[in-house]
């Protein structure tokens, strides 16, 4: 649908009301209803440690409660090791999940982007990303999550239209020790949970809710929009105009220099 509504460049506010559309063309004006448009999602995630892969699943979830009759929904589970392959049928949504290892993105999700760039750059993207520093409300904390966003946004060459970082889990009793002990340091400084016996979960799932709500609403004016968090006056980072030039080259398809 998203490539439908670019080509006869729908306003969001026709899409957001999924209201009867007429299109005029020479001589003849067609309606059509966008309620009874198909639409295929596509959720792709990596998951080393379990909680991307049960966000994508809650948001697998949500997005079946409202689907239609015809509409179809896939979700892909990208491992380390396995060979990549081009997605080939269509698709009009596409939703990338990324945990943040070393405040890196794992190479398989990078790696799928790129096997996968025309039909991505040819299909509505919707990004999250799973970490610890989304559970962290210190502003350093909130600006390292903006800017890992941009950073996925660089390396897939792409721009999404809704963004979200959601907190992760702390899988305390699937580290090995060296791991847990990092783990517990960075905890232990951010102030977040430090007893290694269990594992701590942060996601907020009414977040995570939200998200798949603003996509499929196209709510233009959620949090979650992406020129909403990186355009927006209530973003104090706003003062950094490097930030700034990057969002904009972003927003209008130039590379990007970092
Ligand atoms: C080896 C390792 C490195 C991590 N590095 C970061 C990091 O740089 N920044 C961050 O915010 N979270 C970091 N985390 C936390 C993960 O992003 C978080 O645990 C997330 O839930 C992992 O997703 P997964 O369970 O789908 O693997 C790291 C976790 C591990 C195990």
């Amino acid at each position: 649908m998203s490539r439908l509504k670019d080509k006869l460049s729908l306003s969001s506010k026709y899409s957001q009301q999924n209201s009867p559309f007429l299109i005029q063309t020479t001589g003849t004006t067609i309606a059509l209803n966008l309620s009874e448009v198909r639409m295929k999602t596509l959720i792709v995630y990596q998951s080393n440690y379990g909680q991307t892969q049960k966000i994508a699943e809650k948001m697998e979830a949500e997005l079946k409660l409202s689907m239609k009759t015809d509409d179809e929904l896939d979700i892909l589970e990208l491992s380390k090791h396995q060979s990549l392959e081009k997605i080939n049928y269509p698709v009009d949504r596409i939703i990338v999940g990324t945990p943040v290892y070393t405040s890196r993105f794992p190479k398989q999700i990078l790696k799928w982007m790129g096997v996968n760039s025309e039909l991505l750059k040819s299909t509505e993207v919707n990004f999250f990303t799973v970490s610890l520093n989304a559970a962290d409300p210190n502003p350093s904390a909130r600006k390292a999550d903006d800017y890992l966003l941009l950073k996925l946004c660089e390396q897939s060459s792409l721009t999404p239209s809704f963004v979200a970082s959601f907190a992760g889990s702390l899988e305390y009793t699937k580290y090995g020790f060296i791991i847990k002990f990092i783990m517990k340091r960075i905890s232990r400084k951010a102030g977040g949970p430090t007893d290694t016996s269990k594992n701590h979960e942060m996601t907020n799932w009414k977040m995570v809710s939200d998200f798949v709500s603003a996509i499929n609403k196209n709510d233009v004016r959620s949090e979650f929009y992406f020129q909403n968090r990186f355009l927006s006056e209530l973003n104090p980072q706003l003062n950094d105009s490097r930030y700034q030039t990057r969002v904009k080259d972003i927003l209008s398809g130039r590379p990007v220099c970092s």
